[in-house]
């Protein structure tokens, strides 16, 4: 049987400045999608490149006293590594420049002209060089381009005409017809009402003031209006009109055009008439997203905010930085980029959810069943509400992604990742371990954890595509029929008996640093504070918001004073599985030597912090007034890692 097929571009990117972040957050998302794609068995076909000609490049290139090609040889050469890093999978790369392109926008432009869609006339009217847009007297606003804001200039020369007039009910109809084709919706009212219903006028379609371009093959002295010539490069890197044209068979219309809102209109007016008028179909979609804003515009030092793409990869690691891009902003809208936002998902989504899902897995397989998965046994009501909801995410994962909903797609394989932490929680696999007649059950515990760990690295591999294989060489999954999409259409895919390789921590935490340090001593003052009574009564709060605060009983297992600082007790805890160290200002109030072998309870998901310099992971409750402080206790013994609600 023949495979199923999926084209999907992104933009071709102008190679005049550095890229930011917010030019990674368009081939990020296309490679996700593509990922996902090939994941789901498709044959896929990822284009990418670069859109090398036009005036705004030939200014550059003269302000840096350098020939045009050689300006956007070296950028270009950037562009590729950054994808690379990124991990980008595309199956092309093209540059206007490549000569195939150039042969084959100019055998375009003749065929437009041939057939009578191009005229010669002249222009007369205002133009955008950053944005390589003309526009009418009456289209300016403060007479500045209406997209970026910028001054325009008053341009006249001979130039040829695309008749874009001739075309625009059937584009009308086309929209009207096939709501699919432009999305988000709200960008389809847009273009309709916008541009379209008060009618379109001819394009001007080439240059004659510059000569940074294709040329005209029958009038060397024009060049070829740079989004025509970029425009065409979805289809010319597929060999449409070149000897080898089996791709352009294959693979055209395209599934997808991936595009940043501002470059819609391009992609939707002009791309699909000049495809009507060459008797070709129309891609099926193109998709807007929003903008990424960028905190304060450039990267500023002073703000702790860096925008280099690579700059952020080597402080936190490619698939956080993919994983941010795609799980904070609903694809579609514009968002806030900011490196704080960043770190806060790093370390909680993946560090504290993820990270720890697994620790805490491979820890008890090996304490309980000496790193041997064991077999799994009968299955009980929370079992089956785990396994549910692990088979019905394939089905909500594709939903989703066929719809580019990025973000909402990583909620739901993020919303088992809780799951499964909490099914820790409930089913408390350290008290089962305590009684032999409970191992079966400790088995099927464990076995079920694994399980849910394979669904969640199937599925977030087209976001992350480094961190699967962190996670399966842990859980001694070799067989590649366990990685696949088909493969979770059953929860006992691992074969019992296989060995589990505890490795490192696969999300380390990370500390958000503002460049202004903070001063040390606010904290302590804070956690003063804490043990005085408030005043005033806070305010009412809903169930909703209590069910933030996750609070454990933990053990006492170690104490010492911390030097240096009279108020303050470093504190060693058992919490279930774990260990972890909490600094609390109780030494006024108990010695270390009172406080081993105690049961407290603590805040167990507060923000770690530093006390004079040591790390401190959670809070110890207690009831204070003016005078007198005590530890909060559970009256009765209860094993380390209870949850108190
Ligand atoms: O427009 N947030 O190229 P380009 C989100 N050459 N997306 C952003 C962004 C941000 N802050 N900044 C840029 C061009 N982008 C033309 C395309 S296609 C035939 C020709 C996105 O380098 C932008 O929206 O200016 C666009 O999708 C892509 O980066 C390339 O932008
Ligand atoms: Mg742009």
């Amino acid at each position: 049987m023949e495979r199923k097929k999926f084209y999907i571009t992104t933009p071709i990117y102008y190679p005049s400045d550095k890229l930011h972040i917010g030019h990674s957050y368009t081939t990020v998302a296309a490679d996700a999608m593509a990922r996902y794609k090939r994941l789901a068995g498709y044959d896929v076909m990822f284009l990418t490149g670069t859109d090398e000609h036009g005036q705004k490049i030939q200014r550059k290139a003269e302000e840096k006293g350098v020939s045009p090609k050689k300006y956007v040889d070296e950028i270009v050469a950037t562009i590729k590594e950054l994808w690379k890093l990124l991990d980008i999978s595309n199956d092309k790369f093209i540059r206007t420049t490549d000569d195939y392109h150039i042969e084959v926008v100019q055998k375009i432009f003749k065929k437009l002209y041939d057939q009578g869609d191009i005229y010669k006339s002249e222009y007369e009217g205002w133009y955008c060089t950053p944005c390589e847009s003309f526009w009418t007297e009456h289209q300016l606003v403060d007479d500045k381009c209406p997209d970026c804001g910028r001054e325009v200039e008053l341009t006249k020369e001979e130039s040829y005409f695309f008749k874009l007039s001739k075309y625009a009910d059937r584009l009308i109809k086309h929209i009207e017809d096939n709501p699919e084709f432009i999305q988000p919706q709200s960008r389809q009212n847009e273009m309709l009402n916008n541009f379209l219903r008060p009618g379109l006028e001819d394009l001007c379609v080439s240059r004659t003031s510059f000569n940074w371009g294709i040329p005209v093959t029958f009038d060397e002295k024009h060049v070829v209006y740079v989004w025509i010539d970029a425009l065409s490069n979805y289809i010319s890197a597929l060999g449409y009109l070149t000897e080898d044209d089996s791709e352009f068979k294959k693979y055209w219309p395209a599934d997808v055009h991936l595009v940043g809102k501002e470059i819609v209109r391009f992609h939707t007016i002009i791309w699909p008439i000049m495809l009507m008028a060459l008797g070709l179909p129309l891609p099926k979609q193109v998709f807007g997203h929003g903008w990424l804003i960028l905190e304060g515009g450039k990267m500023s030092k002073s703000k702790g905010n860096v925008v280099d793409p690579v700059v952020l990869v080597d402080k936190y690691g490619v698939d956080p930085v993919r994983y941010f891009l795609l799980r904070e902003v609903p694809f579609g809208s514009d968002g806030i980029y900011s490196e704080e936002a960043l770190v806060n998902r790093l370390n909680s989504d993946l560090a504290n959810d993820l990270g720890n899902l697994l620790s805490r897995t491979i820890t008890m397989i090996e304490k309980y069943f000496d790193g041997i998965i064991p077999e799994p046994k009968e299955k009980e009501t929370v079992d089956t509400e785990l396994e549910n909801m692990a088979l019905e995410l394939p089905g909500k994962v594709d939903e989703l992604m066929n719809k580019l909903l990025f973000s909402n797609a990583l909620t739901e394989i993020f919303k088992l990742v809780s799951r499964a932490n909490k099914y820790i929680d409930e089913t408390m696999p350290w008290i089962l371990a305590k009684d032999e007649s409970k191992k079966e059950r400790l088995a099927t515990v464990l076995y079920n954890l694994t399980e849910s760990l394979r669904f969640v690295s199937v599925l977030i591999s087209p976001f992350m595509p480094n961190t699967p294989n962190k996670i399966f060489s842990q859980l001694g999954i070799k067989e590649d029929e366990l990685k696949t999409l088909e493969s979770l259409n059953n929860f006992r895919g691992i074969k019992p008996g296989t060995k589990v390789e505890k490795g490192g921590i696969i999300f380390p935490r990370v500390e958000f640093e503002k460049q202004e340090a903070e001063p040390e001593e606010k904290h302590t003052v804070k956690s003063e504070a804490k043990t005085k009574t408030d005043e005033q009564a806070k305010p009412e709060i809903t169930i909703e918001d209590f069910a933030k605060l996750d609070l454990r009983v933990a053990k006492v297992i170690g104490c010492e004073k911390v030097k240096g600082a009279d108020k303050l007790l470093k504190l060693e805890m058992e919490v279930g599985e774990e260990k972890r160290q909490v600094v609390s200002g109780i030494a006024e109030y108990y010695k270390p030597e009172e406080l081993i072998g105690k049961s407290v309870v603590i805040v167990y998901n507060l923000k770690p912090i530093k006390l004079r310099g040591i790390e401190s992971k959670g809070m110890i409750l207690a009831a204070s007034n003016d005078d007198e402080l005590t530890i909060v206790s559970p009256l009765t013994e209860i094993a380390s890692g209870s949850v108190v609600n």
